[in-house]
Parts: structure tokens; C-alpha cells; sequence
């Protein structure tokens, strides 16, 4: 019994494939998104022609992770010359504990390190338990010696948390 669920496990790893997110990904990834709790999503970064536009200007570097056909996970990835960040990093609430998410860190890692990037960043906001743990374990460093400031320079850009 044990032996079969641990080999089930295993195929469903094998099964899933790790490739470049595309624009045509885009609707898949934004249902994707909604149905992930406590993602923020927001109104003009995250549209169309903005998620066009951030693909565009970071050819390659975004990834997404493909089972039986479906988007089962993204991560936004972009870098301005000097350090790179990642953005809505999500895997489908049915399909974690797959190590999907820790491929597709390892494959955009990647991705940045052949552009000669040296550093990434990404917010998780505190209250987000399995977030931080996850970061945790993927051995990121978490900064508690610096404070983060913004300037927002377009009021439309409002955000809505996913219920
Ligand atoms: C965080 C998230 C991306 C992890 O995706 P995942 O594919 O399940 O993660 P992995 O299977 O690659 O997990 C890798 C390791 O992280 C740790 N981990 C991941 N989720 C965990 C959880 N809910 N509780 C405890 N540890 C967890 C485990 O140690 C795991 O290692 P193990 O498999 O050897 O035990 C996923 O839970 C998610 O989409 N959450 C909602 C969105 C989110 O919070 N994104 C991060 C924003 S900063």
C-alpha cells in the first residue's frame, strides 16, 4: 500500500513538464492565479497587455508547469540588468506537494544565471504560512534588516485579493 502510493507519487513527478511561459499562456495563467487564496492580482500590471509587455522585455525567463495539458503552475520572472525578481509564484492547490514549485524555481534560476544575473528578489507577505516555508526551504535569505518602500504612480493599478 505504501509502496504504490509512493510510486504513484512518483509518476505524477514524472508526468509534469517544466517549459517557457508564452502570451498565448495568458488566460490559462489568470485562471490560474484566481483560484490561488490570498493572491493578489492586480488590475493593470496583471492585464494582458501588461503581462505581454513584461514577457516581451524578459524574453524566456518566465516559466510555467504543464500536467495533462493544464497549467498547473507559474512564476513571473524578469530582471532589469542588475538583479531579477520573481512574481506570483503558485502551483494549483490539487497538485503541491509534487515538488512542482522547487522545479520551476531551480529552471528560472537557471534561466537568469545564463543572463549573468546575480541576485533575485521576491516579496512573501508574513502572514503567508506555506509561503515562507517554502522560501525557507528552498534556502533563500530572508531580510529583516531592511524596510521596503514604494511610490505608486498610477492609482488604477488597484489591487483584488483572491477569497
Ligand atoms: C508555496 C507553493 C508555491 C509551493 O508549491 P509546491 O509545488 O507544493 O512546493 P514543493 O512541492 O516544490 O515544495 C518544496 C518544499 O517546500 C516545503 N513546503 C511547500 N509547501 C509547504 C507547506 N504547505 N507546508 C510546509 N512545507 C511546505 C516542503 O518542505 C517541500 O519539500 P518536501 O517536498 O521535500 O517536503 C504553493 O503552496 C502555492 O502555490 N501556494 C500559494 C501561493 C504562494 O503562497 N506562493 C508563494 C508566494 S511568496
Amino acid at each position: 500500500m505504501w509502496i504504490k502510493k509512493f510510486t504513484d507519487i512518483n509518476m505524477m513527478k514524472k508526468d509534469i513538464e517544466i517549459r517557457t511561459m508564452t502570451i498565448e499562456d495568458y488566460n490559462e495563467v489568470m485562471t490560474l492565479w484566481k483560484s490561488i487564496k490570498g493572491f493578489k492580482i492586480r488590475a493593470i500590471d496583471d492585464d494582458f497587455e501588461h503581462i505581454k509587455k513584461f514577457l516581451d522585455r524578459n524574453i524566456g525567463l518566465s516559466v510555467v508547469a504543464i500536467k495533462d495539458d493544464h497549467i498547473v503552475g507559474s512564476i513571473l520572472s524578469g530582471h532589469d540588468g542588475r538583479q531579477a525578481s520573481f512574481y506570483h509564484v503558485c502551483v494549483d492547490a490539487k497538485c503541491r506537494g509534487l515538488n512542482i514549485a522547487s522545479r520551476m524555481v531551480e529552471e528560472a534560476i537557471e534561466r537568469l544565471k545564463e543572463e549573468g544575473i546575480s541576485k533575485i528578489t521576491l516579496i512573501a507577505f508574513k502572514k503567508n504560512f506555506a509561503g515562507n516555508i517554502f522560501w525557507k526551504n528552498q534556502n533563500w535569505k530572508l531580510n529583516t534588516d531592511i524596510n521596503s518602500y514604494e511610490l505608486t504612480l498610477n492609482e488604477g493599478n488597484i489591487s483584488s485579493v483572491v477569497a
